[in-house]
């Protein structure tokens, strides 16, 4: 990649139309977030070379934080330098609260990893199914347990949705029981306000503690929100003890100050303007809709991910192939969770793609695929 990952994106030297990755908002290329970073690396530097606990709040560090805590209605927020780190994170901060832990068998790598590290006892159930949920939780929890659910939002291949509502349902009857959410792929896209999937099922309560009690969230800033590292946000007691469960805080370094200012700028850009996300919810029905009329089964959420199976690996190889020959760039995922052993053709629609472009997609399946 050559460019800015957006609407059009360079790929070994050819301008395509690009279907692929996670800039859903298509903020990574928006020129006032570039140049906020641009600004910030003249101001501050590459990098702080310090923790947060050292000298490494930055104020763009700062504003992220004030930002990210203000578009998710929490008191606080709490960035760090990696998404992928923010499952471990919360596991730690949460340790004291739950016994046993269970996690939906095909989330993301980031938290089967923080799973698998955590030394209570974990168990996997079935991919987005509450009832299978419920069983374990019956036959693995003792009495008096309280369980943590471990799960994405929504999910980065497949884009399905977590069925978070059901799985509050399911914890009724446990009821010192956590929900931990990773919401790498739907915050910024989900719900009214863009803040995810606890908010696409009406289960974020607005204020100071959203997201605190039973209901958690960790996610990232790397994909709709157009920055980079994680994020995490809830209330200041919480996010104290985030800070000394694990040492993100005191010892690791501060999220560079050039993508904590990119990060900032974004979020005061979707919060500015709600058009933004109304255009992603456009482009997704345009698309789902074009491919349904192709004979496509396709489901009909929000969520801008949309995974094809069309024949076997040779075949969908073949289809990304002639379709980057027409300069429109898809992604073969050979293999990820829950594919299957053929992988899948995975599509990714963005605000900022103009309905001939995705009419143009469209086209190039038809006679192709
Ligand atoms: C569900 C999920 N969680 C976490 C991550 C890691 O985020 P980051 O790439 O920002 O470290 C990803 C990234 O692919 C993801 O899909």
């Amino acid at each position: 990649m050559q460019s800015p990952p957006g609407a059009y994106t360079v790929i070994d030297g050819r301008r395509c139309l690009y279907f692929v990755g996670t800039g859903y908002l298509g903020l990574q290329g928006h020129p006032e977030v570039i140049r906020a970073a641009c600004e910030a690396v003249q101001k501050y530097g590459v990098h702080s070379a310090t923790t947060r606990a050292g000298l490494g709040n930055s104020p763009p560090v700062l504003e992220a934080e004030r930002r990210a805590a203000e578009f998710f209605g929490t008191q606080c927020a709490f960035c760090f330098a990696s998404g992928y780190a923010g499952n471990g994170i919360m596991l730690a901060a949460l340790n004291d609260a739950f016994d046993v832990l269970f996690v939906d068998e095909l989330s993301h790598y980031s938290a089967l990893e923080a799973a698998a590290s955590t030394e209570l006892p974990g168990h996997r159930f079935r991919h987005r199914d509450a009832g299978d949920l419920a069983e374990k939780l019956k036959r693995r929890l003792p009495p008096g347990g309280r369980p943590l659910v471990l799960s994405d939002g929504v999910f980065a291949a497949r884009g399905s949705i977590a069925p978070l509502d059901e799985y509050v349902q399911v914890l009724q009857d446990y009821p010192e029981g956590v929900v931990l959410v990773d919401d790498a792929h739907a915050v910024g896209v989900l719900g009214t306000g863009g803040r995810g999937t606890w908010e696409y099922f009406g289960l974020a309560k607005e204020g100071l503690n959203a997201f605190g009690g039973r209901h958690f969230l960790t996610a990232t800033m790397s994909k709709a929100l157009g920055g980079y590292g994680g994020v995490i946000p809830a209330s200041e007691a919480f996010l104290d003890r985030v800070k000394s469960a694990s040492h993100w805080y005191d010892g690791a370094s501060a999220p560079p100050a050039p993508v904590a200012a990119a990060a900032a700028k974004a979020l005061e850009l979707i919060q500015a303007d709600p058009g933004l996300r109304e255009r992603l919810g456009t482009n997704v029905q345009r698309l789902k809709t074009g491919l349904r009329q192709l004979g496509f089964a396709v489901d009909d959420t929000p969520v801008p991910i949309i995974c094809l199976t069309i024949g076997d690996a040779v075949n969908m190889r073949r289809i990304q192939r002639e379709l980057f020959e027409r300069e429109i760039a898809v992604a073969y995922l050979a293999a990820y969770a829950g594919l299957g052993s053929e992988g899948a053709l995975r599509l990714a629609v963005f605000a900022t793609h103009t309905p001939e472009m995705i009419d143009a997609l469209l086209d190039a399946l038809q006679r192709i695929a």
